[in-house]
């Protein structure tokens, strides 16, 4: 198999001023791998994939295909991070506070339950209307997600007990080759360190292309994201860097990705709702 060049595909978007120059929001890997030869290999489900390290700083001409505008572009070809207003993270700020002196997981589901948690929630999801582009799409989702530091992947298989590895979000459903309009996330860092969202580029449309221009014989397009980590294992992983509070609006259900906690000392603390977010420029 010929490596495959970083293309242009997804991109991401910045729209916060950065203060700090030395911020590297986005780091790229040299491709992925099996969790089988992932050295400190937890408990993966079969065909779970992570990224290969290690990580570095893309150079300009390895930019240029990462970023850029995402007015006219469909809403699965774009991501971005935003700012949460102060007054929206308060009810969440004993959570952050402690997520930086405990690493009891328990001891936050228990703040994560107080009953000012509730309406903090509610509050976010109002912040998040702010980019709903939708009338008729619902908000949806609004949980609390709690993991542990260290961690290279976060999605867990409850039912077997195993972390799932990079994936692609199937709430809605939609046939591959229209994910690009499915619904996107809208999730903030509640913690009090950075977390990062693990992505590559390469909207399903076009993985399902390249899939089927190697292995013609996978019409069916079933577990695409694993058939394309196995013909493709150069093809890199972007890294996104998230701050306490920011949050990033990212096509979930048209990328192949991961939250990650690896490199933290902290817990991570995020909140997430579904629905169909734009960007500052495109808020009606
Ligand atoms: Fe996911």
């Amino acid at each position: 198999m010929p490596a495959l060049e970083l293309e242009k595909g997804v991109v991401y978007y910045e729209q916060i001023f950065q203060e700090d120059k030395s911020f590297q929001r986005l780091q790229i890997s040299s491709g992925t791998q099996t969790a089988a030869q992932f050295l400190h290999e937890g408990n993966y489900c079969a065909n779970g994939f992570v990224p290969q390290h290690p990580w570095n700083n893309p150079n300009s001409e390895q930019l240029m295909p990462l970023t850029g505008n995402p007015l006219g572009l469909e809403i699965g070809m774009w991501l971005s991070v935003v700012q949460v207003p102060d007054e929206i993270l308060k009810p969440f700020s004993e959570l952050k506070q402690a997520s930086s002196e405990t690493h009891d997981l328990k001891v936050l589901q228990e703040l994560a339950r107080a009953p000012h948690i509730r309406p903090g929630i509610d509050a976010f999801m109002e912040y998040a209307k702010m980019y709903s582009m939708s009338t008729e799409q619902p908000i949806e989702g609004g949980g609390i997600s709690l993991h542990p530091a260290g961690l290279e992947t976060l999605a867990y298989d409850y039912k077997n007990n195993c972390f799932v590895g990079l994936h692609l979000d199937s709430w809605y459903k939609h046939a591959l080759l229209n994910r690009p309009q499915s619904p996107n996330r809208i999730c903030v860092n509640l913690g009090s360190e950075l977390r990062y969202l693990l992505f590559i580029n390469l909207p399903i449309p076009r993985i399902l292309e390249l899939v089927q221009d190697a292995a013609p014989e996978n019409t069916e397009g079933r577990r695409i994201h694993v058939e394309f980590m196995n013909l493709y294992p150069n093809y890199p992983v972007v890294k996104l860097a998230i701050r306490p509070g920011e949050a990033y609006i990212a096509p979930t259900e048209n990328i192949i990705h991961d939250g990650s906690s690896a490199g933290k000392e902290h817990l991570d603390v995020s909140l997430t709702f579904r629905g169909q977010f734009g960007f500052a420029g495109t808020i009606p």
